[in-house]
């Protein structure tokens, strides 16, 4: 499974990047805001950083603008995904950006019969939200399992990337499931390695290890 981070602040993005932890970025309009910078300099900055995809979301509704917008942010770098919304315009964007071999990322999808459509518009990855669906007492994660088996039964090559996660149980059952990829909060990834038995475990070692007096040379 590929993790991806899902921000735009570019002190957690190069840390986890040096910890090895990282395979891509997400961002999208909410996360530009929270960052307080310029999309084209912030998001530059993070392709700099980053080898894998970069998800740039357009903020245009209708086809024609949301390609001009799609193209302009492709120039930013050469692993720029172009992210564009679960709407009409937006697959029939996604269609004529990916005809043309850019990257894409269908997003806020909330039902298979949606990420069947980003499918067949040939999106690059489908971003189903677990999180907001959970927020509204649905099961997020039977979407996730649900667009596995129709992804699975027709072979389709867009990639599940498990989106809005929120906890550390939502990142192992995305995996579980099979999702392709998690993009998850900064704060979410480094909690993925905390146990507590971990902890008590390595602090009993150590304090084992000072009584022997010995140095490892
Ligand atoms: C995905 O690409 C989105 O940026 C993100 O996962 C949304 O998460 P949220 O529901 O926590 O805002």
């Amino acid at each position: 499974m590929k993790f991806f981070v899902d921000t735009a602040d570019v002190s957690d993005i190069r840390d986890l990047t040096e910890l090895g932890l990282i395979d891509g970025v997400t961002t999208n309009p909410s996360l530009i805001l929270k960052s307080g910078r310029d999309i084209t300099e912030v998001t530059r900055e993070i392709c700099s950083i980053v080898e894998g995809p970069v998800s740039a979301e357009v903020t245009a509704t209708e086809f024609e603008a949301m390609v001009r917008e799609g193209k302009t942010l492709a120039r930013i770098a050469p692993n720029i995904c172009i992210k564009l919304p679960l709407t009409l315009d937006g697959l029939r964007a996604c269609r004529a950006l990916t005809a043309e071999g850019f990257k894409t990322n269908v997003t806020l999808c909330f039902s298979a019969n949606q990420a069947l459509l980003a499918a067949k518009a040939g999106a690059t990855f489908i971003s189903p939200f677990i999180g907001r669906l959970d927020d509204m007492v649905m099961d997020g994660m039977e979407l996730i399992r649900e667009i596995r088996q129709i992804y699975d039964n027709y072979g389709f090559e867009t990639e599940i990337l498990a989106a809005s996660i929120r906890t550390v149980n939502h990142v192992k059952e995305a995996a579980l499931i099979g999702a392709d990829v998690a993009t998850v909060p900064p704060a979410t990834i480094k909690a993925l390695v905390k146990h507590p038995l971990t902890d008590k475990g390595l602090e009993q070692f150590l304090a084992d290890w000072a009584k022997t007096g010995q140095t490892i040379t």
